[in-house]
């Protein structure tokens, strides 16, 4: 479908005139300004872990961590001439930490997440708690939440990270704070609150709290693979789960929400589409995916984006296969925008 070509045909140095006064005639731009569909900037891409893994050395002995914020290596796609993006509204990257590595404590107001790929021995403390990151655990770091992670253990860490910087920035919303790097109280924390969070389907009658973002920062792995092998299966043929805020059941964060799906082997899902964007993390398996045009064969830890308004269709190979989807659809929830169709 198109907008009709337009009858009104403007001079050319009347439109000028308008242009030097600060004005624009809606009527010669209107196919610009309201477009019959959404398109994505990005082409699908795919990011392989083999790719990414040598340069997690390099990167240990070119950035300390004393004098970096982060380090991460992201994921960008060339589609966004040059901007640290994604796909549009995300970011994900890999984190790596050698032993005894502290990322400083830092807050912000892009909503952020990890999800442990190999990070046995690694805490990240979010407000006061420490989240231990064993195999499969999702970390939330919300918005305004103090945060600074550590490894503890003997040997190197790296783990999967995606945040909604883009879309932040596209709003100029973000406000950052640095904490004290010295600041040995800071790590020096148990479990804490976090406690009160982690018993599915009860929680303290008297706790109070503003439901903006999950209470719960740690989502335990095992806890997910449990769940997934007691679903059934959806109407696109895969079995998900949704991370949510126990407060609610709605997403964790409002402008990032976190999927797990388990696919079946040999079986493509029915191709879906959706006006909000994903990025998936192959947790476990084999398989490929048929993305708009394209079609990526993947393996474990391989990234690959699913930009908005694009079909997407995926099968696991050999044995089942599990993705972690981040997504901004509760961003899209919360303005109406959320359409999704299933073929
Ligand atoms: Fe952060």
């Amino acid at each position: 479908m198109q907008h009709p070509t337009p009858k009104v045909k403007s001079e050319s140095d009347f439109v000028a005139q308008l242009e030097a006064s600060n004005l624009h005639p809606l009527w010669d731009r209107f196919r610009t300004l309201t477009p019959v569909k959404p398109q994505a900037k990005d082409p699908p891409l795919l990011w392989r872990w083999k790719d990414i893994e040598r340069f997690t050395e390099r990167a240990v002995r070119e950035a300390a961590i004393d004098d970096v914020e982060r380090r991460a290596l992201i994921l960008v796609n060339p589609a966004f001439g040059g901007e640290t993006v994604t796909t549009s509204n995300l970011i994900a990257a890999f984190t790596v930490l050698d032993p005894g590595d502290r990322a400083r404590p830092h807050r912000h107001t892009f909503a952020a997440i990890r999800f442990a790929t190999h990070a046995e021995g690694a805490a990240t403390i979010v407000n006061g708690r420490r989240c231990e990151m064993h195999e499969g655990d999702l970390i939330l770091t919300p918005p305004m939440c103090w945060h600074g992670h550590i490894n503890e253990s003997d040997h190197r860490i790296v783990w999967f990270d995606a945040a909604n910087i883009p879309l932040i920035r596209g709003l100029d919303a973000n406000f950052f704070e640095p904490g004290d790097p010295k600041a040995n109280q800071f790590w020096q924390v148990d479990e804490g609150d976090e406690k009160l969070w982690t018993e599915p389907g009860i929680v303290g009658a008297d706790i109070q709290h503003a439901p903006v973002h999950s209470p719960k920062y740690r989502y335990a792995g095992d806890a997910t693979r449990r769940l997934l092998a007691a679903l059934p299966s959806g109407p696109d043929g895969a079995r998900t789960v949704r991370y949510t805020n126990p407060t609610t059941g709605e997403a964790v964060m409002p402008a990032l929400d976190l999927y797990m799906s388990r696919l079946p082997k040999a079986q493509a899902t029915r191709p879906k589409r959706t006006t909000c964007n994903m990025i998936c993390l192959v947790v476990s398996g084999e398989g490929s995916s048929t993305v708009g045009e394209h079609t990526f064969e993947w393996s474990q830890h391989d990234v690959f984006s699913i930009p908005h308004w694009t079909w997407a269709s995926h099968k696991a190979i050999g044995s089942n296969a599990d993705l972690f989807i981040v997504t901004d659809k509760s961003a899209f929830e919360r303005l109406d925008l959320l359409r999704e169709e299933l073929q």
